[in-house]
Order: C-alpha cells, then sequence, then structure tokens
C-alpha cells in the first residue's frame, strides 16, 4: 500500500501513520521527523533547517526532495509500501516525487486528505506533546500519557514542540494554504484523492482509513 497523507498541521497525520505502522507494518516516512532527528543530533543539515521549522516556514524544496530520494533509495522497508507525511507540500515536491516514485516503479495508489477545522487544529497542536526519543504523539486531554512527562512506548522525556505555539501554527496554517493546497488539487487532478472527516475522533478517523485501505486491496485483487 502506497499512501500519502495530506491535511493542515494538527490535522492528525502523525497519529494516523502511527495507527497503520502498527496495524500493517507500513513504513512511515515523515520529513517533518526526519528534520527534527536532524535537528536534535546538530547535523550541519539540523543547522541549515533550525530557522525554517522552528518559524513555521517551509524548509527549500530541494533540501527536502534530496532527503526523499535517498530514503527511498536506499531503505529496503520500502519495498513494503509507504506512508508519507509531510511530503509533498509543494506543486514542485508533488511533480518530483512523481518521477521518483514511478522510476522505482512504486506510484501512489492514493492521496488521503484529512480535512480538520481551524478551531480543532489550535486545540489539537497546543495540547500536543511529543517523546523527544521515539516521536511517540500525545495530548494532553485527548491522549494523555500513563505517567506525566514519560513516554508509554519507550519511557522517553515528553516535550512540547517549539512551533506549537499559536503564533508560529498561524504562519504554518498560511503556509499550508498558500504551498500545500494546491498539491491537494494535484492529486484530484489525477483521480487519487480520498478525503477524510478529520474533525472526528481518533477512532472515526482511523475507521475511514481502514475503508481506504479495503479498497486499495480489492483494487489490487481486480475485484469491484
Ligand atoms: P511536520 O512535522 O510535518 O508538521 P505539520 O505538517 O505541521 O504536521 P504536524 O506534525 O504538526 O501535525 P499532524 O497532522 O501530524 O498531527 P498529529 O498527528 O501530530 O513539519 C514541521 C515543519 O518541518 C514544517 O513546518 C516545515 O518547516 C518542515 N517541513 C516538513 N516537511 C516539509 C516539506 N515537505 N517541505 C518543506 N518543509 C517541510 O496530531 C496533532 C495532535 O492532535 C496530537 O496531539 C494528537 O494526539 C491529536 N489528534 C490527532 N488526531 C486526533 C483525532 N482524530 N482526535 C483527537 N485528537 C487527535
Amino acid at each position: 500500500m502506497k499512501l500519502v497523507l495530506l491535511g493542515p498541521p494538527g490535522a492528525g497525520k502523525g497519529t494516523l501513520a502511527a495507527f497503520l505502522n502498527k496495524k500493517l507494518d507500513i513504513p512511515h516516512v515523515s520529513t517533518g521527523d526526519m528534520l527534527r532527528e536532524e535537528m536534535k543530533n546538530n547535523t550541519l543539515l539540523g543547522q541549515e533547517v533550525k530557522h525554517y521549522v522552528e518559524s513555521g516556514g517551509l524548509v527549500p524544496d530541494q533540501v527536502v526532495i534530496k532527503l526523499i530520494e535517498n530514503k527511498f533509495s536506499h531503505d529496503k522497508a520500502i519495498d513494503k509500501g509507504y506512508m508519507l507525511d509531510g511530503f509533498p507540500r509543494t506543486k514542485v515536491q508533488a511533480k518530483d516525487l512523481d518521477i521518483l516514485l514511478n522510476g522505482l516503479n512504486k506510484p501512489v495508489d492514493y492521496a488521503v486528505y484529512l480535512d480538520a477545522s481551524l478551531p480543532v487544529i489550535v486545540e489539537r497542536l497546543t495540547g500536543r506533546r511529543i517523546c523527544r526519543h521515539c516521536s511517540a504523539i500525545f495530548h494532553v486531554k485527548n491522549n494523555p500519557p500513563k505517567k506525566e512527562g514519560i513516554c508509554n512506548r519507550c519511557g522517553g522525556e515528553i516535550y512540547q514542540r517549539p512551533d506549537d505555539n499559536e503564533e508560529t501554527i498561524k504562519t504554518r496554517m498560511s503556509v499550508y494554504l498558500k504551498n500545500t493546497k494546491p498539491v491537494i488539487d494535484y492529486y484530484e487532478a489525477q483521480g487519487k484523492l480520498k478525503k477524510v472527516d478529520a474533525d472526528r475522533n481518533s477512532q472515526e478517523v482511523q475507521e475511514s482509513l481502514m475503508k481506504i485501505v479495503h479498497s486499495i486491496g480489492e483494487h489490487e485483487r481486480g475485484c469491484c
């Protein structure tokens, strides 16, 4: 199964990808996580992108395209399929991704668009907490860790992302509307867009995703 998860910041892309990864063992490829890992390790790339990530702007296309090219060319796990989260974010990235994936004979099955409203986004992002070690995602109200400040999965320290404040969320939303909305139209024009109402609770969103996953299975088996 080969999916792209699209949607505004905080729509639930990472949460849904983690769910599907656990259920079906499909690799979760998140450019946001990859960039934060570089920043955590203080690599040259991490230093170069820190300003863009923390201010809510976009990292230049050529930088993230290179990251994805490296990942897809060297990671054998991708043979099982993939869930791309946070990439592509511009039409330039979407076109380059198509060239890369067609060359690898792994074209996108569907782009799943998680449509969430602004009040829901702000509530989710301001309450979000992340594990510094394994990137597990929590929320102070919707999905709190069992022990405050400690990750359920690995025991790592939980923190709040520096870009999850109201001011930076506004910047991320306007960047999303200007640059990423056209990517939704790009997949719609290819007949690959599946829209999901992401204002609903996690279980309902997961059920919608599983229907899409099953439809891919049926299509691959040549049924219906
Ligand atoms: P990135 O990490 O990709 O951030 P984002 O797209 O803004 O998305 P988020 O991670 O904020 O949200 P999400 O949709 O994954 O929501 P989540 O599941 O965590 O990118 C960060 C930065 O990196 C960018 O700003 C940019 O600078 C740079 N970057 C990355 N990729 C790039 C690219 N391709 N090009 C250029 N620059 C790039 O959920 C949010 C919260 O809600 C959680 O607390 C969760 O528990 C809760 N929640 C989720 N779903 C539900 C639900 N259904 N009901 C209730 N609560 C829920």
